[in-house]
């Protein structure tokens, strides 16, 4: 974790996030003492306009300060940008209503028709219908879908009219890790930009902007707010390029946040730092246990010594590997199925990121699946976000399904 320093009076100040080390950022940036009440916690501001000054006349009605309307920003929505612009070391940042609408604000307020993008070809289910379709499409937008641990193929699908490179630091589902600094590289001496989804790593476990990427995407209904009960995204960046995804995408195409889950993702996010270790710990733990097993198919966990970017991840991810793995069982669908009806701690659901353990199983047909390791096709598999529950429930419960399924080991 990060110690704190100063950079200006030689001791950490709350107000100042610069001084503050991870974890009191992630207590106090962005909170503010109330005037009116004098409560410690900044309310919920639950308007969706705010009084005008006497004279209007030289306030911009695209303006995305405080006290206009809250599709430009509110109290909630500004405390909330302020706290993660700090944790993700960007200068700005904007918040939207999910993840997708993070995502789709990049690709639409930085592309237009003609301009080429190069995307990673493990990615998250809407980016990749977004790059095969939607904006492809309506739009003209042409995309090129590389394996994105392969420098080499990334650069051979840069064009002269590529504007973006956009991949996962861990790729979901497969966990495949991005070499995020090297893909800057080859995405800058193409002047194009790089923007990362860092849902999967959340700091401290890893900063994109750090390594060079430009934008830095993640899904706040997952680690960031980490109760599963939110939905919200957030990009952050340099003050320019978020003034502009501010102005197309939120004024303009309105995917703003309500300000109730700008609020309960404020208070998720305070306990970020103890959350993640949790996750981190217990991961590499049911990993390790899966991975033993002679019943499991095959376990795909960035920690592990046998993931194909394993030398890697310990270099990009220093603080834990994350809290994010897939696997399959030995067998075929409806013994995927039969495991995880068999799970009693584990509960079966999409999303990730939150405190008690999810898993779902997809199986291995279709074409989105053409970029996956063969076994994630020959098994198809169970995606498993590793809770903050007692590291031996998950195994016994893991243990108890495996035995169900296939009798005793
Ligand atoms: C890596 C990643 N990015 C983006 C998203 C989209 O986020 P949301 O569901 O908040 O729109 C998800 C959702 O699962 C995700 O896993």
């Amino acid at each position: 974790m990060t110690t704190p320093t100063s950079t200006t009076t030689g001791r950490p100040d709350k107000h100042e996030p610069a001084t503050l080390g991870f974890g009191t950022q992630s207590v106090h940036t962005g909170n503010e003492i109330d005037v009116g009440s004098g409560a410690l916690r900044t309310p919920i501001v639950m308007a969706n306009s705010f009084a005008l000054p006497e004279d209007p006349s030289t306030l911009s009605w695209s303006g995305t300060g405080t006290g206009l309307y809250t599709r430009n920003t509110g109290v909630n929505q500004l405390g909330l940008q302020q706290k993660l612009a700090a944790l993700e070391h960007g200068e700005e940042a904007v918040v939207l209503g999910s993840g997708v609408a993070a995502l789709h604000a990049v690709f639409f307020t930085l592309l237009q028709s003609g301009d080429h993008v190069v995307v990673a070809n493990v990615t998250y289910e809407a980016v990749y219908r977004l790059f095969t379709d939607l904006l492809t499409k309506k739009y003209g937008i042409l995309a090129t879908f590389v394996d994105s641990t392969d420098l080499n193929a990334v650069r051979a699908a840069i064009r002269p009219e590529t504007r973006l490179v956009h991949v996962e630091t861990v790729g979901n589902p497969t966990t495949t890790v991005t070499d995020v600094a090297a893909v800057a590289e080859i995405a800058h001496a193409a002047g194009a930009l790089l923007s990362v989804d860092n849902t999967f790593t959340p700091p401290p476990l890893f900063r994109p902007l750090d390594h060079g990427a430009d934008l830095v995407v993640h899904s706040l209904t997952k680690y960031i707010n980490g109760h599963g009960d939110a939905m919200g995204g957030v990009v952050v960046g340099s003050a320019d390029l978020i003034r502009e995804i501010k102005l197309d995408a939120m004024v303009d195409v309105g995917g703003v946040i309500s300000p109730f889950n700008a609020w309960l993702i404020m208070r998720g996010s305070v306990t970020l730092p103890l959350r993640i270790r949790q996750h981190c710990a217990s991961a590499l733990s049911v990993a390790e246990f899966l991975e033993a097993d002679p019943r499991v198919a095959y376990v795909a966990y960035p920690g592990l010594a046998s993931h194909p970017q394993h030398e890697l991840a310990i270099r990009q991810l220093p603080n834990g590997f994350g809290g994010m793995m897939a696997f399959a069982v030995d067998g075929d669908a409806d013994t995927q199925n039969c495991f995880v009806a068999a799970l009693r701690v584990i509960t079966s659901a999409v999303s990730l990121g939150h405190d008690e353990t999810l898993i779902v199983h997809v199986d291995g047909s279709g074409p989105r699946v053409a970029g996956y390791p063969p076994h994630f096709r020959q098994f198809g598999h169970l995606r498993l976000s590793v809770g903050i529950e007692d590291t031996a429930d998950l195994v016994a419960d893991l243990s108890a399904a495996l035995d169900e399924t296939f009798g005793p080991a």
